[in-house]
């Protein structure tokens, strides 16, 4: 009887001392796949989102006209809360075309409400962007279009 106890409890010192998985690695795991799940990282280029613009047709060439206009509208409407190469209180515009239709990037720009009630992507940067409302600037489909190639540019 003695001896039975006595390795019941020696095994279960045993069992106790066995190593753990390696805590490091895995949360570095974690971490990576989270990242993955972000939406300002999140490519999707299926989504067109909802709004006024369902089809556009890019050029290859990047029309510098274009985007010297859009240029001087990025900066004077959408600097407050937008830097380039930085996240800021909106995400960074550039590569976005890495990640976004042109529909998507467009429907963005003219139809923000809406977007942000109906569209996934948007409604999860939303989240992401802690609450942050990004403000409709009420421009209009040429405008929105200037700004696009801009952002090509800038890719
Ligand atoms: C008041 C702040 C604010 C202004 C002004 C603003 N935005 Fe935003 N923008 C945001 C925020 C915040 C988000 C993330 C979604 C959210 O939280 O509403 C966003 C998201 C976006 C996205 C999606 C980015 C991505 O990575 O998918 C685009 C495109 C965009 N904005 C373009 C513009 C353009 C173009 C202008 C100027 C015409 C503009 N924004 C003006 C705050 C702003």
């Amino acid at each position: 009887m003695i001896y039975r106890i006595a390795f019941l409890f020696l095994s279960l010192i045993i069992f106790q001392c066995r190593p753990k998985e390696a805590p490091k690695e895995f949360s570095f795991k974690k971490k990576e796949k989270e990242s993955l799940r972000k939406a300002s990282v999140f490519v999707d280029l299926k989504n067109k989102g909802v709004g006024p613009v369902s089809s556009i047709v890019l050029e290859e060439v990047i029309d510098s006209v274009l985007v010297r206009k859009g240029e001087a509208i990025y900066k004077e409407k959408c600097t407050v809360c937008h830097k380039i190469g930085l996240k800021f209180i909106g995400p960074s515009p550039d590569g976005i075309l890495k990640r976004r239709t042109p529909e998507w990037v467009m429907n963005m720009i003219l139809n923000t409400d809406e977007m942000l009630q109906k569209d996934s992507l948007a409604k999860a940067l939303f989240m992401e962007f802690d609450g942050q409302l990004m403000v409709d600037q009420k421009l209009n489909e040429e405008e929105a279009r200037a700004i696009l190639e801009y952002f090509r540019a800038l890719e």
